[in-house]
């Protein structure tokens, strides 16, 4: 596999063979889930498990990934270490580093992360932060090559040009994919971000467009996703975010200007009634329990890939 970085922190960062092999040996792990031939390459080791903001998916994913693959995790609120109030993010780094073997953080700024993997020198995995979602972007790429052929399948993000978003345009970018990200005009993704992806994407045979206009965003869409349009965070910002963004809605009359055979993706929690209809949200269209179950194949991979010795 071509040489990763230390840090899964975000995709932009990672080369396209390592994040391939990471597709692909995610997908043998599905496999061999439960089988004896399952490994346990994390045994005699610890993951410290570091969440400020809430989770369902990713915390209960990463906690059963690691006791699979042998591993220990361990939980730390928030609230015991108190970040930068007690002890300087730098010096809770270099504790970490003696004891544990990855860690696996939520974070607001991303910078947090950037700095807790400047100074551990073991491996810190992105759990989402402001910026970024990767391990949520694995699992959607995963989940899209079990439905089609992830390289030529033309996927759709429509909403807030968030975390998410960022997320999905790294991935497009990072495996050469064809991705169409609308949003309104005043929330559109980070603009160098979307054009350091578009790039990359390019040089690989895909292709990335940003569009405002929901109806040319779903026309050619073999998947459409979407996520919450006011992020952790933002929760003040709700109300005016929903008058903006309900153009946006992933409802039956969008969906109607899309191919028959559309599939519809949300990283979850859904907010039925914002960004999806509760009625598309129930369709058979929907994948989006298949996306969260792949959390944890995925992340089992990069929890393989990077927390064991070489
Ligand atoms: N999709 C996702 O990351 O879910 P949680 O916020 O519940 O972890
Ligand atoms: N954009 C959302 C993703 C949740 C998984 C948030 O940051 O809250």
């Amino acid at each position: 596999m071509a040489e990763h970085p230390k840090d899964l922190l975000s995709l932009a960062d990672w080369p396209r063979a390592s994040v391939e092999g990471l597709l692909a040996r995610a997908a043998e792990l599905k496999r061999l889930r439960g089988s004896d031939r399952h490994p346990r390459p994390l045994a005699g080791r610890s993951v410290l498990l570091y969440f400020a903001k809430p989770s369902l998916r990713t915390l209960v994913t990463f906690q059963v990934g690691v006791a699979e693959l042998g591993g220990h995790p361990v939980l730390l609120p928030p609230g015991q270490v108190r970040i930068g109030e007690r002890e300087p993010l730098e010096d809770v780094a270099r504790n970490l580093e003696r004891w544990v073997h990855a860690v696996v953080a939520r974070v607001y700024g991303h910078d947090m992360i950037e700095t807790l993997a400047a100074h551990a020198r073991v491996p810190v995995i992105n759990a989402l932060s402001d910026l970024l979602h990767p391990c949520q972007a694995l699992a959607d790429a995963l989940t899209v090559a079990e439905n089609a052929d992830l390289k030529h399948a033309r996927l759709t993000y429509l909403g807030d040009g968030n975390n998410m978003a960022h997320s999905l345009l790294n991935l497009a970018g990072c495996l050469g994919l064809r991705l169409v990200v609308c949003t309104p005009p005043d929330y559109a993704p980070d603009p160098g971000l979307a054009e350091r992806a578009a790039e990359r994407a390019s040089e690989s045979g895909g292709e990335i467009r940003l569009e405002s206009d929901p109806r040319a965003a779903v026309e050619r869409a073999d998947f459409v996703y979407t996520d919450v349009w006011a992020s952790m965070g933002q929760e003040d910002e709700a109300a005016a975010r929903a008058e903006v963004f309900r153009p946006y809605q992933i409802n039956a009359e969008l969906l109607a200007a899309a191919p028959a055979s559309v599939r519809l993706l949300h990283c979850l929690p859904a907010h039925r009634g914002e960004e999806i209809t509760h009625e598309v949200f129930e369709s058979d269209a929907s994948l989006v329990f298949d996306q969260a179950e792949n959390r944890l194949h995925a992340q089992k991979a990069v929890l393989e890939l990077l927390a064991t010795p070489d």
